[in-house]
């Protein structure tokens, strides 16, 4: 058993829907959040650039003696989880890909998927090559939809501009017969309501959420790194700039939470 808390991660408020499956599946760990509101977006810059600064936060995070870390964006996951696993040997990290790989592949019948992401996740061709490697008669279509992560940092999640916004990215892909859309970026969930409204029923929404939530405790039942705490669990949360995110926070936690802004170029 280990009562440490787990740490989860993202350029903004989006890994708050990676929290949002941890605390239903596990409701009793601690958790800490940093959501660096001051870079976001991540998806738009490179791979060098993500990197420093995802090493940055998780040194940050380890000063919170965290037991594990969670990234809470596909950007990073898909493109600097093995530099991070190398240069933090010592720490389990949970990344999102490979649970977003697996629901997918539960999910699709007409093994005709579509991705979307950000530029970072897209052109990295991550979640293609593992889609690929487990089933070479999958036919990915991709597309990044930038415009998604500032439309959620600002909450707006389903109006007008949302959903001209959506109707204008998904086209591409719904004119493919895709039966199955992938979440590959950890905000977009924040808009699954819009997405799900232009895309229709028949089309079903993957968001590798809940997956990594499972992941995550499949990784501490195997390790014994469970609490045992059965006190209320301790969530804190840090930013890295003054942003709306507990507005969002407490829209998508439906819990109040305060953020303490943190000088991160510091780590
Ligand atoms: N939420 C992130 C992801 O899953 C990053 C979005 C961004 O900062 O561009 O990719």
């Amino acid at each position: 058993m280990d009562n440490r808390p787990i740490g989860v991660f993202d350029s903004g408020v989006g890994g708050l829907t990676v929290v949002k499956q941890i605390v239903k599946l596990l409701p009793n760990e601690s958790l800490v959040y940093f959501g660096d509101t001051a870079r976001v977006p991540y998806g738009s810059k490179s791979k060098e650039i993500v990197t420093k600064f995802s090493s940055q936060i998780i040194r940050f995070l380890m000063t919170k003696n965290v037991k594990a870390v969670v990234i809470a964006c596909n950007t990073v996951s898909s493109n600097c989880y093995e530099i991070l696993s190398e240069e933090f040997p010592q720490l389990p990290i949970i990344e999102v890909v490979t649970p977003g790989v697996e629901s997918c592949l539960a999910a699709t019948r007409n093994k005709i998927v579509g991705l979307i992401g950000t530029y970072g996740t897209v052109s990295s061709g991550a979640y293609e090559k593992r889609l690929k490697a487990a089933d070479p008669n999958i036919q990915v279509y991709k597309k990044a939809c930038p415009l998604f992560v500032p439309l959620a940092e600002e909450g707006w999640v389903n109006n007008d501009v949302a959903r001209l916004t959506a109707a204008t990215y998904l086209k591409e892909l719904t004119d493919k017969n895709v039966d199955s859309i992938i979440l590959g970026c950890t905000h977009y969930p924040i808009l699954k309501a819009c997405i799900g409204e232009i895309v229709g029923e028949g089309v079903t929404i993957v968001d590798p959420a809940k997956a990594t939530a499972q992941r995550l405790k499949e990784y501490l039942e195997n390790h014994n790194m469970l609490t045992d705490n059965t006190e209320e669990a301790e969530r804190l949360f840090y930013v890295s700039d003054k942003s709306h995110f507990e507005q969002i926070c407490s829209r998508v936690l439906h819990e109040d939470y305060h953020a303490e802004k943190i000088d991160i170029e510091k780590y």
